[in-house]
């Protein structure tokens, strides 16, 4: 339930009541209990539209206002704030249905969209390194709450499989023979190797250049061993996607390569349209104001990188038919995304109503605020980061004895992961995020563990209790009261999670959740003896709508719950 709307309504009702043109103005969420839950400011700027004291307007509308249902309490303050309070009956009603629906009462997008998501896309001549952490975890979660909400989403994964670095790697392999299957094992080490073969020695190197040209042509014997390149450097990303809880698979990869036979025709098409331009040999588009064009095909013929995203583009808008393609990538390439939509669209490769849109995130930093770099300066390989991170997370953990070894890694897996995509993702995406291990690991604060914690506490009232809940949610006092509409907000956060492709926004909300929930809990005691059988009743219906909720925010986040902890 939007519970936003339904506050609206009643606002908007009022203004008809009072034959007031109603402009779409919005409550907002109250900033202190006091207040109210919503809070509606739209007096003062009619003010200025109807001449009129802004207080005056407010009694006007409150005089015109229904207080029954959804809300029972109104109240001018301040210069003309009417404060709104929901009716108690009415949000112990909405919870109980929340609590038996398995959408928690959420409900599905009613115009639902075709939504492509471009994320991961990593290169296949190196190992995934931590810059793909970002595009993955967040990419990741975008499909999964648009998924929720009821777009039909279509992953795309499109990675870097082709340019000239291959035939260096090809002939490396070939050389290698058995070897080098081996040795690609270590995709870093291997590419290392590689370029000191081709920097030393000219035979090799040459060999390489041959490669390139040969699997530009198709040769079949080269694009075999390419083949077999892609396959296992492939193996290596869904080796970090199973470890990361995250829903990428072999039918999502839509390669660079995949557009080869598409290139010559973009260029086609950009020429017909007359905005394709030689400039120094190269075949470029000039875009308004921009001083440096778009280079879509080099002197010597060679392709780029924008060339197969307008062909990518070409693919999503028409052959998938997507409304809204969202590109999930490191902010530093903001300007080649902005150029490349705009020549797909002058050039019609895109329809106008299709939104692209480039979700960009920041660069991790380390402790210091440089970029996150191994201790001898190189790249941290995403795979040893997470193998770091179920390690750190088990030291957390090893004291319990109440578990088995077995349990121990099971747990030091979910909390570990768990850690690193929660820190990720609750930072504004577009910030640069400092990597910090014991913030993330921590207990206390915004992070997973805090929440796994909060889930598996109210898993234990419930395996204390142990019996079969009757009665019915009964809103008696203030952080009950606040608990509830904390609860129905859910789905308008949701939506605007959706809608800015802001992760951080669930994490937010996720924390100011459980928060709460923890003061209710030290409050409004649940299962001591003394309190009454329908209080019980009701209070444990909040908390199980409660871990309910944290249940489904997480599962977006693609972060798993335990019921022990
Ligand atoms: N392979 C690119 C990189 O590692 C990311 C690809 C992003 N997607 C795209 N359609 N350009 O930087």
């Amino acid at each position: 339930m939007k519970l936003k709307s339904q506050i609206n309504n009643v606002i908007k009702d009022a203004f008809k009541n009072a034959g007031i043109e109603y402009e779409p103005m919005s409550v907002s969420e109250a900033t202190k209990p006091e207040f109210g839950d919503y809070q509606f400011n739209g007096a003062m700027a009619l003010s200025k539209k109807l001449g009129k004291n802004p207080r005056e307007i407010a009694q006007n509308i409150l005089d015109n206002m229904e207080l029954t249902k959804v809300v029972n309490k109104a109240q001018i303050a301040g210069p003309g704030f009417i404060n709104l309070w929901i009716n108690p009956d009415w949000l112990a009603l909405e919870c109980e249905k929340a609590i038996s629906d398995d959408r928690l009462g959420i409900s599905k997008n009613d115009k639902p969209q075709k939504v492509v998501v471009d994320y991961s896309g990593p290169n296949m001549a190196k190992q995934m390194h931590v810059g793909h952490l970002r595009s993955t975890i967040i990419g990741d979660t975008l499909s999964n709450l648009l998924t929720f909400l009821g777009d039909e989403v279509i992953r795309q994964n499109h990675i870097g499989d082709w340019g000239t670095q291959f035939g260096m790697l090809i002939a490396y392999l070939e050389m290698k023979d058995e070897d080098g299957l081996v040795s690609l094992k270590d995709l870093e080490q291997f590419y290392k190797d590689a370029k000191g073969e081709f920097d030393a020695n000219a035979d090799f190197a040459n060999r390489a250049r041959e490669y390139v040209v040969k699997i530009q042509s198709g040769d079949e014997h080269c694009l075999e061993l390419w083949k077999n390149f892609i396959d296992i450097s492939l193996g290596h990303c869904e080796e970090v996607y199973g470890k990361l809880n995250v829903n990428l698979t072999r039918d999502d990869v839509r390669a660079e390569s995949f557009y080869n036979d598409s290139l010559s025709k973009v260029i086609e098409v950009l020429d017909d349209k007359g905005i394709l331009k030689e400039s120094n040999g190269a075949k470029c588009v000039f875009l308004d104001g921009e001083e440096i064009p778009v280079i879509v095909q080099k002197g010597d013929g060679g392709y780029l990188y924008a060339t197969t995203d307008l062909a990518a583009l070409w693919y999503r808008a028409n052959e998938l038919g997507a409304k809204r393609i969202s590109y999930v990538v490191d902010a530093r390439q903001g300007g080649h995304f902005k150029q490349v939509f705009k020549v797909a669209k002058d050039a019609g490769f895109v329809p106008e109503d299709v939104k692209l849109e480039h979700i960009a995130f920041g660069t991790m930093m380390d402790k210091g605020g440089k970029p996150f770099k191994t201790r001898d300066g190189g790249t941290v390989k995403l795979i040893d980061l997470l193998d770091e991170a179920v390690i750190k997370a088990k030291e957390t953990i090893k004291n319990r004895d109440e578990y088995t070894s077995q349990q121990i890694d099971e747990l030091a897996k979910i909390i570990g992961i768990g850690a690193v995509k929660y820190a990720d993702l609750a930072i504004n995406r577009e910030s640069n995020y400092i990597f910090n291990w014991d913030k993330m690991l921590s207990f206390e604060g915004n992070t997973s563990l805090y929440m796994q914690y909060a889930y598996a506490r109210i898993q234990s009232i419930f395996r204390k209790y142990n019996s079969t809940i009757d009665g019915k949610i009964i809103i008696s006092d203030e952080l009950e009261h606040r608990l509830a509409v904390m609860l129905l907000r859910f789905e308008d956060v949701l939506s605007r999670s959706a809608e800015d492709a802001s992760p951080n926004q669930i994490t937010t909300y996720l924390y100011e959740l459980v928060t709460l929930f923890m003061r209710f809990y030290e409050q409004n005691p649940i299962l001591k003896d003394g309190v009454k059988d329908d209080i019980k009743m009701s209070r444990l219906k909040l908390a199980d709508l409660t871990a309910k909720t944290i249940k489904q925010g997480l599962d977006i986040l693609g972060i798993k719950v335990v019921d022990k902890l």
